[in-house]
Formats: structure tokens, C-alpha cells, sequence
């Protein structure tokens, strides 16, 4: 099939969900007397700053906290009919549990009102890698009580915000705290423990399970789903032992949560392996059937970039630690199309693989692309004499992605819309403010001076005409 179509023009359903996503420590910022408790970056930030590019930590980030007004006008002005955030867990339970931060209800009640008033869609995410300190200390998700703990706090915002949201998250990618917490290193409480790994993963499952029960008992009306990072497992070559690296990757990697998610199972190849290495999780009686009963409404697809595998070529030491790849070897393959910044492969029919496989093996579920985007190192030099960046590049790949997705929504993909990470230039975890994904860019030396990208404004006219 040939994407050779420049003079095509690509119209989006109409009603297509246009806009971006966000989360709230990489956002918000806090200010003194703000009332937030410490979550796990605050803590580790505070422990090994030299963790953070350049040092730059989660306190100050993008000042949306101060400054949401002006960026929801932004929104509007670039095109968004949708906005996804997060909340924050710990500015509205300072300890995870127990007393309310009312500035913290206020704050989300006050962004929530501005969006919809502005005929933005508020989408909202409940956990984006930010467990509160209080609840880490105890283990985090590796704890059995933090599961009840995050019900709770779930609940509580559904029992508060809930009149309004009619899309909920319960997880942004939640495969990646397990990855960076407990496999390589990148988010607190970094150890290197895989049966810390898979107990953490499937207390979030169980969470997910357990908050999607406690939503429907609510009867509000609205959608309930997870949001996943989906990447394509490609197989180096059609060798049968390259095939099945790779099927075993992708059980690892995307079934893993995928499956529990969306079908309220767990795939063959991830169980057989885990028991076979004995690292399966601890369960109480109940839980699958718990898991397997609550499904989620509404698949977000996080899609940046595929893995590509091959089959083990040189078997680690026999007492190093266990880790996925000991099945599989990554295969880096010869003339890939990279975002060196990020070091990252750009492959832009992953996207539409994606929707394929979710159209076929997934009942065609409701879903959208949560995520999609390119961060990019040194932007300012693509800045015109206005402030205004031009960022060609990201216009590229947006459209490039767009054009796969609409293909697969001519082949019938039950797709319904598209947010870019990110809105504005914000806070990347340990990359802080390394690389910039935003519509909007954010000068930090000048107390986070808002300008719109080439990009932003070329994604209104994309908004307004529904297409390209
Ligand atoms: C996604 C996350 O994985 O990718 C975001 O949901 C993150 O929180 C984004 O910022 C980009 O990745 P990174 O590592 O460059 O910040």
C-alpha cells in the first residue's frame, strides 16, 4: 500500500476528537501553601537531583497550577475539542489517604468548569506515575493496601468531578512504573527485582479492575478505560524463532495489560513463562474473577515507537537478574528512520498496525490515540524573530501518523480521535526539560512565557476543517 498521496486530502468522522494530553506532575508545578503532598519525583528529586537532566526538578515544571486560564484559551485557539489531564494524587490526598486538600478541589473543579466552558472535553486520567510518598513508603503497588487505597481515592473522584467527566482513565501506561521502578532504573524506587515487577503490575490491573466495579456502581453515566503505551512487536525476520521472540516480547510488553483490559484475561505465553520461572504473582481468591468481570469501555492508545525483535543470541548469566529479554534480543535494524533526540525509531504504520490488531483480536473496542508525538532537543533554533518556533518536523510526523490512521478508519478501525503529547513543553521526567513535544512552547527563563508553535497553529486549521 503506498502513502504516496500529497495531493490527497484526509477527512477525519465527523465529531473526531481533536486535542492533547497532560499529566499533572509534569504540568502543574506547586506553589508554597498549595497544600500538595510529596509524590515519589518530589522525594527522589529531592534525594538525586543529578537523576534530572540539567537538575531540573518537579517543582516548578510548566506553572500550570497558576496559569491553566491562559492555556485553556490556547487550547481553544488551537483547535482542541478535547483536553486529557491528570489528576494528582497526592495534592488531593497530601498522604494518599485520609484528608482532602480542598485547594486541590477546588483547582481541578475550577480547570474542569474553564475547559468545559470553552467546549473542551475534559478527559481524565487518575494515575500518571505519580504515587504518593506516604503510600511508596509502604511499597507502593507492590502493596496489596495501595490497591485499596487507590479505590478509594478513584472514588473520591468520581463522588467530586464526576457530574462533569464523562471519559475516565484509571491508568496512564502502567506498564512503565513497573519497567522503571522495578526493571531499569528510571522511576523510584528504582530496584531491580522482577518479582517486585509482575506483583506491582498486577496490583495495577487489580486497580483498574477495582475502580472500573466501583464507577459502574456509581451509574454516572460516562466511559470508563486505560491508556496504554502499544508498541508493535516486528519480528526481525519470518524465521520461526525471530516470530515467536517476538510474539513473546509482545506478550510481555502489550498483552500483558492488554489483555486483562480489554478481554479480562492474561495471554498463555506471559503465564506459561512466568510459571515456568517462578515469578507468579500473588492472588487472592477472587481476583480473576474480579479482572475478568470488569472491562474497560474505551481503549487510549499511547503509540510513539515500535520494538523490533529477534531471537536470543547470547544467554545472560545463568544468576543475573530475570528480565523479559532473556526470551528475546532487541534488533536494531539497519537504516531506521530515528528521532535522535529522543533516540527513538519513527515507524508511522505502527500506528495503523496497531488499529489493525485492536480491530481484529480486540472486537474493534472504542478507542483513540491518547498519544503520539516527537520530542525534540534545542528547538529555539528554529525560532523566527516573533518567539514562534517552527517546527516543520512535528508537522510531519503528526500528519504522517494522521495519515495511517485514517486509513485504518477507511478499513472500518473504530478510532475516535487524537491527542498529541503534549499541549505546551513540560516537565519529562528524569529528561526534565530536555526535549520539547509541545504545541505551545514554554520559556523557562522567562517565567514560562506561552507561544504557539508553527505546529499549533497549523493542528487548528487540521481541527477546523476535520482534516488535512
Ligand atoms: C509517555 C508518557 O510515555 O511519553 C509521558 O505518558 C511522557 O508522561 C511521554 O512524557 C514522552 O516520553 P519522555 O520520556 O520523553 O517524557
Amino acid at each position: 500500500m503506498s502513502m504516496e498521496t500529497s495531493q490527497q486530502t484526509y477527512t477525519f468522522p465527523k465529531g473526531f476528537w481533536w486535542g492533547s494530553a497532560a499529566s499533572a506532575t509534569q504540568t502543574e508545578g506547586s506553589v508554597p501553601g498549595d497544600g500538595k503532598g510529596p509524590n515519589i519525583w518530589d522525594y527522589w528529586f529531592e534525594q538525586e537531583p543529578t537523576r534530572f537532566f540539567n537538575g531540573v526538578g518537579p517543582g516548578e515544571t510548566s506553572q500550570f497550577y497558576r496559569k491553566y486560564k491562559e492555556d485553556i484559551r490556547l487550547m481553544k485557539e488551537i483547535g482542541h475539542n478535547s483536553f486529557r489531564l491528570s489528576i494528582s494524587w497526592s495534592r488531593l490526598l497530601p498522604e494518599g489517604k485520609g484528608a482532602i486538600n480542598e485547594e486541590a478541589v477546588a483547582f481541578y473543579n475550577d480547570v474542569i468548569n474553564e475547559l468545559i466552558a470553552n467546549d473542551i472535553e475534559p478527559f481524565v486520567n487518575l494515575y500518571h506515575f505519580d504515587m504518593p510518598m506516604q503510600l511508596q513508603k509502604i511499597g507502593g503497588w507492590v502493596n496489596r493496601q495501595v490497591v485499596d487505597d487507590y479505590v478509594n481515592y478513584a472514588t473520591l473522584c468520581f463522588q467530586l468531578f464526576g457530574d462533569r467527566i464523562k471519559k475516565w482513565f484509571t491508568h496512564n501506561e502502567p506498564i512503565v512504573p513497573v519497567e522503571g521502578g522495578y526493571m531499569y532504573s528510571f522511576h523510584y524506587p528504582n530496584e531491580v527485582d522482577f518479582q517486585k515487577a509482575v506483583q506491582a503490575g498486577f496490583h495495577e490491573i487489580l486497580s483498574n479492575a477495582k475502580a472500573i466495579q466501583a464507577y459502574k456502581q456509581l451509574k454516572q453515566g460516562g466511559k470508563i478505560g486505560i491508556i496504554l503505551n502499544l508498541t508493535p512487536s516486528y519480528p526481525r525476520s519470518q524465521n520461526p524463532q525471530d516470530v515467536e521472540a517476538a510474539e513473546i516480547a509482545d506478550a510481555f510488553f502489550n498483552r500483558s495489560f492488554l489483555d486483562p483490559a480489554v478481554k479480562g484475561n492474561f495471554p498463555g505465553k506471559l503465564v506459561t513463562i512466568l510459571k515456568k520461572e517462578g515469578f507468579m504473582p500473588h492472588m487472592e481468591e477472587g481476583d480473576l474473577a474480579l479482572i475478568k468481570e470488569n472491562t474497560i469501555d474505551l481503549l487510549g492508545i499511547n503509540y510513539y515507537q515500535p520494538r523490533r525483535v529477534k531471537a536470543k543470541e547470547h544467554m545472560p548469566h545463568p544468576s543475573a537478574p530475570f528480565m523479559p529479554n532473556h526470551y528475546f534480543d532487541s534488533f536494531d535494524m539497519p537504516g531506521r528512520k530515528m528521532n535522535v533526540y529522543r533516540g527513538w525509531e519513527i515507524y508511522e504504520k505502527g500506528i495503523y498496525d496497531i488499529l489493525k490488531k485492536i480491530q481484529a483480536d480486540y472486537d474493534n473496542i472504542e478507542c483513540f490515540i491518547s498519544e503520539n508525538g516527537m520530542g525534540v532537543e534545542g528547538e529555539e533554533r528554529f525560532m523566527d524573530e516573533e518567539g514562534v518556533i517552527h517546527d516543520d518536523y512535528r508537522i510531519e510526523f503528526i500528519s504522517e501518523h494522521l495519515k495511517w490512521v485514517h486509513q485504518a478508519i477507511q478499513e472500518g478501525s473504530n478510532v475516535k480521535g487524537y491527542h498529541l503529547w503534549t499541549f505546551m513543553d513540560n516537565w519529562s521526567w528524569t529528561n526534565a526539560y530536555k526535549n520539547r513535544y509541545g504545541f505551545v512552547s514554554v520559556d523557562l527563563q522567562e517565567d514560562g512565557k506561552r507561544t504557539i508553535k508553527k505546529s499549533g497553529h497549523w493542528f487548528q486549521s487540521v481541527s477546523e476543517k476535520n482534516g488535512f
